[in-house]
């Protein structure tokens, strides 16, 4: 297991531009492989998560090619898919794993589904809950593949069906997986699918599914799309990922005396909870320039080094914020005061359990922090020491901690970072090249 060590650093500097968005780039290769047509992505995230998305669509027969900057996809239409010949790797991929079985729903062959150990941890009756009302079968591995049985984690396996059933679906959770899943599967049934969230997700499949001519209606935090349209899109650009952005402009709010910029970022208003956070705590935080590409808002981000003070973080920015809250958290332990983080019991079915993970990783390194059930309770400002920490296989909870040991009297080892590899793969350049 590979390990970083990372020294403190006096000021960071520079304009820096963070690789696409993950949510959007395996949104983009499920859309252009049900679209009835060729479709290219420019600016795709080649994490190890989307590489899975890519990866299972292949092996359910479709053309994925690198051409010059884009990936060409060749889609052939809602049903041009066959069934693949060995397990789908899921890797440590939620998205592709829930996401898929959306598509899956509506394909009547068998598929066996697998993860690394985290994935395997954690929770798909979620999606598995409203996808077998709507007709697919799911049963764990070892039980009687007729009979079925009640699996809710990987490995599984599952067979969809050619008479997908529209359902009214109200979740019990804020997460843009199952909304997604249901999405994608209400596309194969015959009638109005609708799903209905406690409070809004991430809603890039409602824009890209717009962009693909296959409007999804959305009345207050209800969704409803129309079963067997046609998917017809031929290009998507991904913007850069604002999670991943997230940690540069920490280590900007955190060291940067001049202002420092993280360029052509995603900043879609259901994602940006982490900006709203930083500047309701005080943060120098400014988009310097906006512009529009494919229904998806863009702008160069600009932060500097900044006072901050202590907050409430809770309710409905939550889910607007939910992948940052590893990365506030660290935030908070340079800001004056007390942070409360609550609301935010969905942190503990991430890559890891992250209200527990951040709370000792970070506590190693002095940070004065307790885990409630639901969050966090931060005080600060505390002088971070330079440690030996764990990511827990967790490429976020990585990430934060390389940002916090900028900001530490030493230097500061990370244990086991293959794991960042999945979103963000130019990270450890970008952290040198920012260094002042
Ligand atoms: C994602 C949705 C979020 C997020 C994850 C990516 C997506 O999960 O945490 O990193 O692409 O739909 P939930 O929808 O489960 O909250």
């Amino acid at each position: 297991m590979a390990s970083k060590t990372i020294r403190p650093v006096r000021s960071v500097q520079g304009a820096v531009v963070v690789p696409g968005d993950k949510s959007i780039s395996h949104r983009a290769v499920i859309l252009g492989a049900l679209s009835n047509r060729t479709c290219t992505v420019d600016n795709f995230l080649e994490g190890e998560d989307c590489l899975c998305t890519v990866e299972a669509f292949r092996a359910m027969g479709l053309s994925i090619e690198r051409q010059g900057p884009h990936l060409r996809i060749e889609g052939k239409g809602l049903d041009g898919l066959r069934a693949p010949k060995e397990s789908v790797w899921c890797g440590n991929s939620g998205t592709t794993t829930r996401l898929l079985m959306g598509v899956l729903t509506g394909q009547p062959f068998e598929v066996r589904l697998e993860g690394d150990a985290s994935l395997s941890r954690r929770p798909m009756d979620r999606v598995i809950d409203p996808l077998s009302k709507m007709g697919a079968f799911f049963y764990a591995e070892g039980s009687d593949p007729v009979q079925g049985s009640d699996p809710k984690v990987l490995p599984l396996c599952m067979r969809g069906t050619h008479s997908v059933k529209p359902i009214q679906y109200k979740s019990p959770v804020a997460s843009a997986q199952v909304k997604s899943a249901i999405l994608l599967a209400g596309l194969y049934a015959s009638g109005t699918t609708s799903v209905e969230e406690p409070s809004l997700s991430r809603d890039h499949t409602e824009r890209m599914l717009a962009a693909s001519g296959v409007p999804a209606k959305r009345e207050g935090n209800k969704l409803s799309v129309q079963g067997t349209a046609t998917v017809r899109v031929s290009a998507f650009h991904v913007p850069g990922d604002l999670s991943s952005a997230a940690f540069m402009l920490a280590a900007g709010l955190l060291k940067a005396p001049q202002e420092f910029v993280v360029k052509g970022v995603g900043v879609n208003p259901t994602r940006t909870g982490f900006i709203d956070i930083v500047k309701a705590m005080g943060g120098a935080c400014r988009y310097v320039k906006t512009t529009e590409s494919g229904g998806e808002p863009i702008a160069d981000i600009a932060v500097k080094l900044s006072a901050m003070k202590g907050g409430s973080i809770a309710g409905e920015i939550i889910p607007r914020a939910i992948d940052e809250i590893p990365i506030l958290a660290v935030l908070a332990t340079q800001a004056k005061g007390r942070t409360v983080i609550a609301d935010a019991q969905e942190l503990r079915v991430k890559e890891s359990d992250r209200l527990s993970t951040v709370c000792a990783e970070l506590s190693k390194m002095g940070a004065r922090m307790t885990e409630k059930s639901d969050g966090l309770v931060i005080e600060g400002p505390t002088a971070l020491k330079g440690s030996v920490v764990q990511s827990h296989g967790d490429h976020r909870l990585a990430m934060s901690l390389a940002i916090a040991a900028l900001a530490a009297d030493g230097p500061t080892t990370i244990e086991d970072v293959d794991c960042v590899d999945t979103s963000f793969p130019t990270f450890w350049d970008l952290l040198e090249q920012i260094r002042s």
